[in-house]
């Protein structure tokens, strides 16, 4: 039974790094973006019985096709089992409708996925309103890893430090990164307006004073949240003010202005490429994968 891991040429390197991790081999799709903003996508022959088909979900909507259209084109060479390893997996957020007439991307894009794949593992999909990833995905084996140890493990400790989230849906990792490092936390208020007006308050920030902070979440779109949050702790009498956090999808601009709201070092797992991006996910990958029973 042959088993390849398959990336477009953006994602070589994580996807590679995923395949020497599993002993498979690692292929490139080909792709094409029409001047129209289609896009062509031609898999290598011959394809692997079992193919794992790495494709991180930011920038997603272009990205959405063109997984659809490489597992087809897998499926219709012979592939017998399709996998995607999405380690950033978009449209997880809207899990419901927050305004009368609003679409369940959450739901929409989990059957979508699941109709065209045997098989998904992601990273901290924005899971909060349920308890499981298959609720999302029926009829196919979901795998949701989380981040946090990989997080822990890169925690640089320096004097006297302090972790802090920003808004209770961080909690969780918050707690996971502070347990085996025997830190304390603090967990934040967050009340948001818009896509970047949003307010964050810690009502015991003064126990920041004279700390080194590590803000922790899961994702930084804007970074807006980050940026309040480390305001207020800097109000508060906080030293250096770091970040880690598991999916980094801020833009130059955004960094740029974190930088300038005070954060002086943002880390991130390598779900998504970029500059932050410091943190590699494949070894937690490939045990996902083999601990789903997606692999043998
Ligand atoms: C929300 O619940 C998430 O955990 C993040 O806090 C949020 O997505 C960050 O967005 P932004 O960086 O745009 O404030």
């Amino acid at each position: 039974m042959t088993t390849a891991v398959l990336a477009f040429a953006d994602e070589a390197g994580p996807a590679a790094a995923l395949a020497a991790r599993l002993g498979a081999k690692f292929m490139e799709v080909e792709l094409h973006r029409f001047p129209d903003g289609e896009s062509l996508v031609r898999v290598p022959s011959p394809v692997p019985e079992t193919a794992i088909l790495y494709r991180s979900l930011h920038d997603p909507n272009a990205r959405l096709v063109e997984i659809l259209l490489a597992a087809s084109a897998l499926r219709e060479n012979g592939a017998g089992k399709v996998i995607i390893v999405a380690p950033y997996l978009a449209y997880m957020r809207q899990d419901m409708a927050f305004r009368p007439g609003e679409a369940v991307s959450q739901r929409v894009i989990g059957k979508l996925l699941a109709s065209a794949f045997d098989g998904c593992v992601t990273v901290d999909p924005h899971l909060h309103r349920i308890s499981s990833l298959s609720e999302v995905m029926p009829g196919t084996v979901a795998a949701s890893l989380s981040a946090a140890p990989a997080l822990a493990e890169a925690l640089d400790l320096g004097s006297n430090p302090l972790l802090a989230g920003p808004d209770e849906e961080s909690h969780q990792w918050v707690e996971a990164i502070a347990a085996p490092h025997g830190l304390d936390f603090i967990i934040g208020r967050k009340v948001r307006n818009g896509d970047r007006d949003v307010h964050v308050e810690f009502v015991d920030a003064v126990r920041a004073a004279g700390r080194n902070v590590v803000l922790v979440d899961d994702v930084i779109s804007s970074g807006a949240t980050l940026i309040e949050a480390a305001q207020c702790l800097r109000a508060a009498g906080a030293l250096r003010i770091e970040v880690l956090a598991t999916h980094c999808l801020a833009r130059p601009a955004d960094l740029e202005a974190m930088r300038a709201g005070g954060i002086e070092q943002v880390r991130s797992t390598d779900s998504v490429p970029g500059p932050t991006a410091r943190i590699a996910l494949a070894e937690l990958l490939a045990r996902g994968l083999a601990e789903a029973g997606l692999i043998t």
